[in-house]
């Protein structure tokens, strides 16, 4: 039998909230008069998002997407399927992103073009986390919480084989699994 991978904490969940505060100021500027369309990416936004959406008092819409590239593995497939696509238009709308993780960067290119396809007046990407390490092709983002490093993150609604989500700490794993 291999060994279980051990847990670490990365962010205490006292510094995300001091991120997510930070980031809610950020959005607020910008935002506050554009009833903008939040749209968060799933599954790994969902936490996110609704810490996010509670900071921010200024009209607002909220609608899901799930996109999925990782399947059950830790290796993205490289293929970006959309699960559940967008109920409403967004034709002319402020679209805001939010996504828990940047990795290698391609559900983003893919998410880009697929928004952008539908004339929306804007789009851009708010990601609690990003791996530069990892990217395999340009990502801008526009609003970042953390940096990471190059490890397998987990907690705050990131998963590893769809465990961990429910972690208060944004954390990661080592070791074998
Ligand atoms: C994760 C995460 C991002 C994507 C980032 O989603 O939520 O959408 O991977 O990785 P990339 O930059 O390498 O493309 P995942 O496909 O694991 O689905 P989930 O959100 O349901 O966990």
């Amino acid at each position: 039998m291999s060994p279980q991978p051990e847990l670490h904490t990365l962010f205490t969940r006292r510094e995300v909230e001091d991120a997510v505060n930070r980031l809610a100021a950020e959005i607020s500027r910008e935002y506050h008069d554009k009833n903008p369309l939040l749209l968060g990416i799933l599954k790994g936004s969902f936490v996110f998002m609704a810490d996010l959406i509670r900071r921010l008092d200024f009209p607002l819409e909220v609608e899901f997407l799930r996109l999925s590239s990782y399947g059950r593995g830790q290796e993205t497939s490289g293929k970006v399927r959309v699960v559940h696509g967008l109920s409403i238009p967004i034709k002319d709308r402020e679209v805001l992103v939010i996504e828990d993780i940047v990795d290698t960067g391609l559900t983003t290119v893919f998410l880009l073009d697929y928004l952008r396809k539908q004339k929306p007046a804007s789009v851009k990407l708010c990601t609690l986390t990003d791996k530069p390490s990892r990217r395999q092709t340009p990502v801008n983002i526009d609003y970042l919480g953390f940096t990471v490093p190059d490890k397998f993150i987990v907690g705050y609604g990131i998963d590893c084989d769809e465990q961990f989500r429910n972690l208060p700490d944004i954390c990661f794993l080592e070791g074998e699994g």
